[in-house]
């Protein structure tokens, strides 16, 4: 497995680099992580979440699922967001969708894809909620990206609603949450302008 091969043959040549460049980079990685930021993004290879904010390993926590989605009863997500936030006690809180995003088209699209229907009906209810802004669009692609944009706004607000968040705000742990969006066609992120901090 010739492709394989080369990960790991990528894999020590940046650690090499990195070691070269700074020699106590891991050894003090090793002893603690101390990011300041939570990201809570699309799984979708093109949006990878340290490298587009130019964060090095250490300072991003990260969270990524088909279509940044924050729901109340998903364990992975709402433990990711208690650790981060009670634990790392990370001071912002991203959640960052993209343009184009396969997973809020498919949610648009009435054609079956298994499983991943059923995660995907979070984001038709966003859709449902937003109906006439979405009709509103001239084009199918230009729906799509409304509900990118709307469904991080709505996301951003899930992570909100949630106790963790809330206790922590009751606690005056101020923590702020932020909503993005990423472009695949400039490699930009808009900040939606939703800024959250209890
Ligand atoms: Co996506």
């Amino acid at each position: 497995m010739p492709a394989l091969d080369s990960l790991l043959q990528n894999n020590r040549q940046w650690a090499a680099d990195r070691v070269g460049r700074d020699p106590t980079f891991f050894t003090r990685l090793e002893k603690q992580q101390a990011p300041e930021f939570l990201w809570i993004g699309c799984s979708d290879s093109r949006v990878p979440a340290n490298e587009i904010v130019g964060l090095d390993p250490g300072e991003l926590f990260v969270h990524r699922n088909v279509a940044n989605v924050v729901v109340h009863t998903d364990l992975n997500c709402l433990s990711v967001l208690q650790f981060a936030i009670d634990v790392l006690k990370v001071k912002h809180v991203i959640v960052c969708g993209h343009y184009g995003c396969g997973g809020i088209r498919a949610a648009l699209e009435k054609d079956q894809h298994g499983l991943i229907d059923n995660w995907l009906r979070h984001v038709q209810d966003v859709a449902r909620a937003h109906e006439v802004k979405l009709e509103a669009m001239p084009t199918f692609d230009a729906r799509v990206d409304k509900l990118c944009e709307l469904n991080v706004i709505d996301q951003a607000q899930n992570v909100a609603r949630t106790t963790i968040v809330q206790d922590a705000w009751r606690r005056g742990h101020q923590v702020e949450l932020h909503g993005w969006i990423y472009g695949l066609k400039d490699g930009l992120i808009t900040d939606l302008g939703l800024q959250i901090s209890g």
